[in-house]
């Protein structure tokens, strides 16, 4: 049995029923904010403090993979201000994330689309991937640039262009080859996907990844989200039975 310490309820949780995959959708780090007066920006400062802590409890769990949503390609749409800002602390998550990491055997991948990124944070993004390649305890990936929809239609562009080259049949093109297209190529499947501020929507995150995800929505804003509402999540999650359109 795995004891999950300092939770609402104090209970155990067999390894088995915890999940193998969690997805974050971050969300509520503005209204965080307005609660409290403070600019949007603080929100998200505050947000990317909190992942650092809720990526080392998701470590110290156990829990093998770790998603986030961290910059959607329709975030392009917000004011360029925050845009700048969030690009900033993303710079700044990425070039201090081994610091960070205290040691801890992290691998960190970037999904989504490189197109339109600034260059140093590219740089970064090279460096934080090549660095941390060898860690194996657990993999820590984070959706820059991403949007589950592109994602799709540029595997089925890449897939019709083999098709026309002759290199691929398209009597081939099954479940697996189709993955095997996707930025989480030999990623398994998030079991678990929590999206905080009380939002139920997966704005076009891991849109394929997601078709037999549980989910959960915590009333909770991104900011606000602790080591608690984690252990809540997975307590939700350890009581459900998943039956993958079986009986
Ligand atoms: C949603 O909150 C959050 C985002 C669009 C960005 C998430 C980013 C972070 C947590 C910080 C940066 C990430 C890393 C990896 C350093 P919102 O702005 O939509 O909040 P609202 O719905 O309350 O306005």
């Amino acid at each position: 049995m795995f004891f999950i310490g300092k939770g609402a309820k104090k209970k155990d949780i067999a390894p088995e029923h915890l999940p193998g995959h969690i997805a974050f959708i971050m969300d509520g780090n503005g209204r965080w904010a307005k609660k409290r007066g403070l600019s949007r920006n603080i929100g998200h400062a505050e947000g990317s403090r909190m992942l650092k802590e809720v990526v080392k409890a998701c470590f110290s769990l156990h829990i093998r993979y770790v998603s986030v949503y961290a910059f959607s390609t329709e975030n392009w749409a917000r004011p360029k201000e925050e845009v700048d800002q969030l690009m900033k602390l993303l710079l700044e998550y990425l070039k201090n994330a081994e610091a960070d990491l205290e040691g801890r055997a992290v691998r960190i991948r970037i999904i989504g689309s490189r197109k339109g990124l600034p260059e140093d944070i590219l740089r970064e993004i090279d460096r934080v991937e090549s660095n941390t390649a060898g860690n194996g305890e657990m993999d820590f990936i984070i959706a820059i640039n991403y949007g589950g929809r592109q994602e799709i239609l540029e595997a089925a562009r890449t897939l019709a262009g083999e098709v026309a080259a002759g290199t691929l049949r398209a009597e081939d093109i099954d479940e697996a080859c189709f993955e095997g297209h996707l930025h989480t190529k030999g990623i398994p499947f998030p079991d678990l996907l929590i999206r905080t501020s009380g939002e139920q929507r997966l704005s076009n995150f891991l849109l394929y990844q997601c078709a037999y995800t549980e989910f959960h929505f915590p009333d909770v804003l991104w900011p606000d989200f602790k080591e608690r509402h984690l252990h809540e999540a997975l307590y939700s999650y350890a009581g459900r039975k998943r039956r993958f359109g079986g009986l």
